[in-house]
């Protein structure tokens, strides 16, 4: 499925003139591998249109081919997925192979825990280095069995039993394991209870019930959620329109927002509540953003962004919002980078365990660009003059492809240019990132002297 080489590709960016444009994102990740999976276990047919076809989502595609579901890429390119019912997965012959993709590995470590089969993970260098504990202990504890190497990372195999329901507060805010205890849930008779002391993003929550089953959310006092399903319900098939990922259309805005005389519009972008935090933050730092045409579309809230430059000042972002906007929080470092004063953001260590370490591997990129900071344990205070940083910053990624996104950004409007080490990476999430930017203006090129 890899198709490109094993030889890094540097990509610099370099400051041009403004971003001027409309333009729409990539359909949204945690949507995307939703869809298949959730496709795959309703019966009937499930047309998927707006579906993201990077690497990540494309990993769960191939793993619901090998569990015996039928997905295939029509003509007019909308995705049909074709699923034999709740319980009805086959037995793969061979390793499912999740790439870069935490998501993928850990749902779908949740959806075969109830398989009465043997399935057998692996992933790249950067997903063994992520832990599974957290999956991997709510799992046991509804009677799967999981092997793995020391320490419980990847690879590791996990055997399906007929499991048991459970009553579970979610150690992490995590989205992940919430969803990999409710796929295990599925074919698990009884009451299945999870709950979240901060609430994390809904997309399974919601897809269930766009499939036609009955999933109970009670908000708690403090905040909190609780989330009941009833096991063996079944699911009917529908069809699913992807919206563009927020998370994608956040590096585009704070390019438009930092980049002076920038006017951009990004279409279509699902605008959940429990995703939008980015957007919420970048406007109280005082950016222009304005929501338009806000509408309801497949369960999810969708609207259009315009984003005019502006300037920016530094804010404290409150802890409690951080599952909203996790995966935004190195393009927002980004953004505080061209502030006035401190921006401070605490409250982040679940960021030390993505893709890579991203407090790290963001803190060495921004000294590199002659960006003032403080590094904590659990975030960063960056602190800005108003002006564009210096760049000229030669970044390592770490497989990471928002690290590469957040950098180029900066690329853009740094007074020099900013290299990242490889920029395949990007597929992961964002296919077409660079031509995207093109389009608008920004120049965004692979480097050819190698
Ligand atoms: C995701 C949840 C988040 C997020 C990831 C996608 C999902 O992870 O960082 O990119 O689709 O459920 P956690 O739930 O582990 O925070």
């Amino acid at each position: 499925m890899t198709t490109h080489s094993s030889v890094p590709l540097p990509v610099t960016a370099r400051r041009t003139g403004p971003l001027a444009g409309t333009i729409k994102v990539p359909g949204d990740k945690s949507i995307s591998h939703r869809s298949l999976i959730f496709g795959a276990l309703a019966a009937g047919t499930t047309r998927i249109t707006g579906l993201l076809e990077g690497e990540d989502v494309l990993r769960t595609a191939a793993a619901m081919r090998q569990l015996g579901a039928e997905v295939e890429k029509m003509e007019d390119g909308s995705w049909q997925v074709r699923g034999n019912g709740v319980g009805a997965l086959a037995e793969p012959d061979t390793v499912l192979d999740m790439g870069n993709s935490g998501t993928a590995a850990r749902l779908l470590m949740g959806l075969v825990a109830s398989c009465p089969f043997t399935t057998f993970f692996m992933g790249d260098t950067s997903l063994h280095r992520r832990p599974m504990g957290r999956v991997r202990l709510p799992l046991e504890e509804m009677g799967a069995l999981i092997t793995s190497r020391s320490g419980g990372r990847f690879p590791l195999a996990v055997t399906g039993r007929d499991l048991m329901p459970i009553d579970y507060e979610l150690p992490v805010a995590s989205a992940q394991v919430k969803s990999a205890i409710l796929l295990a849930a599925l074919d698990t008779p009884g009451l299945t209870r999870v709950t979240e002391p901060k609430p994390t993003r809904d997309h399974t929550e919601n897809m269930l019930r766009h499939f036609g089953a009955t999933v109970t959310v009670t908000d708690l006092d403090g905040g909190g959620r609780r989330i009941d399903y009833q096991g063996q319900q079944e699911l009917t098939a529908a069809d699913i329109i992807v919206p563009g990922d927020p998370s994608s259309a956040a590096f585009i805005a704070v390019a438009a927002a930092i980049l002076p005389g920038s006017d951009v519009t990004i279409t279509n972008v699902g605008l959940n509540p429990l995703r939008d935090g980015i957007f919420v933050t970048l406007k109280e730092m005082g950016a222009d953003i304005e929501i338009m045409n806000l509408r309801e579309e497949a369960g999810e809230r969708v609207g259009d962004l315009h984003v005019r430059a502006s300037r920016l000042n530094g804010i404290e972002v409150p802890p409690e919002r951080a599952p909203t906007m996790i995966d935004e929080f190195p393009v927002l470092f980004v953004a505080a980078s061209f502030a006035t004063g401190k921006t401070v953001m605490r409250g982040l260590h679940e960021l030390r365990v993505k893709e890579s370490d991203r407090i790290a591997a963001m803190a060495a990129g921004l000294k590199s660009c002659g960006v003032k900071f403080e590094e904590l344990d659990d975030g960063l205070i960056i602190e800005g003059n108003g002006r564009a940083p210096k760049g000229g910053g030669k970044i390592e990624t770490h497989l990471d492809h928002r690290i590469a996104m957040s950098f180029l950004v900066m690329g853009l409007a740094a007074e020099k240019p900013v290299t990242v080490d490889d920029g395949r990476v990007m597929e992961t999430s964002f296919p077409g990132f660079a031509d995207l930017m093109g389009g608008l203006g920004g120049q965004i090129t692979a480097d050819n002297h190698r």
